[in-house]
């Protein structure tokens, strides 16, 4: 048994720099036909000459005869309205990092209804350059992204016409508000459809289960299930892949993610096809994605067979999600 899947778009994923950006890009793009690829490094892209100079180190390390890297460019306040302009045709939205929530983020978006930022987002409304969220207060962990729907609430009613990307949801509250407003839009994990917190603490602290936001309860987990199993056409997939190297993770201060792009189609066949949704799948990986950002569709075709295939223990010195682990399906080609 076969199934093709068209132009599968992983709309955030983490390629690093330097080796690790070596080992992963060409994970990614042997997998994807697109990618949005995130500015989190160290320093971060915020500039247009960051931007161009890094998508030219991805498409050094990618099978770009059949990939594309979408860019992102890192909110701060030096984006003036002029910046932007340059930078539109480069990106394709800008990301947001709240201080103090994930990795790298120290320092940037303090207050994020400031008078300034309020300005920039009018100035990215008024050019059509999406917003992506991290969406998470830095409030007690379990409640930070329910308690960001609130500054949400005041962004949708100043800007309407902003297009707002919540990225990775893991909370039923946020998968209810995402009706609500027509300007919103959510991305949803491989992993956060998979795991719950308890998968991460049960007994023994499971390192390479860590990540910003946090794996939540089982009843938030079902609720993202719903959403990406059903014909919701607000909600897309991305990996946030974000790996780091096994000393990051399995160390006393735990660096936070989980790596999955490399298997990410695989799990994805065998979760819809368990809840008999396969006729759904290419909803979730691609084709809400090329609406929502009025993309052009490159072509490329992935073929998965159902036959077993054995997560590898290590892909240079990241471990996957699920290691050793054996998966239903197969990409073959
Ligand atoms: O856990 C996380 N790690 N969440 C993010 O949003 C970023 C990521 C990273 O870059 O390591
Ligand atoms: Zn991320």
């Amino acid at each position: 048994m076969q199934i093709i899947l068209n132009s599968p778009l992983d709309m955030h994923v983490h390629l690093r720099d330097n080796d690790m950006l070596k080992v992963v890009a060409p994970l990614t793009s042997k997998t994807f036909a697109w990618a949005l690829v995130m500015p989190n490094l160290v320093p971060p892209i915020k500039t247009l000459e960051d931007v161009v100079s890094y998508k030219k180190r991805v498409l050094d390390e990618t099978w770009n005869d059949i990939f594309t890297p979408y860019m992102t460019v890192f909110f701060s306040e030096e984006l003036t309205f002029e910046i932007l302009k340059q930078l539109k045709s480069e990106i394709l939205s800008v990301k947001l990092y709240p201080e103090w929530v994930t990795t790298n983020s120290q320092g940037w978006a303090k207050n994020i209804l400031s008078p300034r930022n309020l300005e920039i987002f009018a100035n990215m409304e008024t050019l059509w350059i999406p917003l992506s969220i991290h969406w998470e207060t830095s409030d007690f962990v379990l409640d930070r992204e329910k308690n960001f729907i609130s500054i949400y609430e005041e962004l949708a009613t100043r800007f309407p016409k902003l297009k707002i990307i919540a990225e990775h949801i893991t909370t039923k509250e946020l998968a209810e508000t995402l009706d609500k407003f027509e300007n919103l839009y959510a991305t949803i994990t491989v992993h956060h459809l998979l795991i719950t917190l308890n998968d991460l603490a049960w007994w023994m602290l499971k390192p390479h289960l860590f990540c910003k936001p946090i794996a939540k309860r089982d009843e938030d987990r079902e609720a993202l299930l719903k959403l990406a199993l059903s014909w919701n056409s607000k909600v897309m997939l991305w990996t946030d892949s974000a790996p780091h190297p096994i000393h990051k993770k399995e160390c006393s201060g735990c660096a936070a993610w989980v790596f999955t792009s490399p298997i990410a189609l695989q799990l994805l066949t065998e979760l819809f096809e368990e809840n008999n949704s396969l006729n759904n799948l290419q909803k979730f990986i691609s084709d809400n994605a090329v609406r929502i950002y009025n993309l052009k569709p490159n072509q490329k075709q992935i073929i998965l067979e159902k036959k077993d295939f054995i997560i590898p223990e290590k892909y240079w010195e990241v471990v996957p999600f699920k290691a050793w682990e054996n998966l239903k399906w197969s990409i073959i080609n």
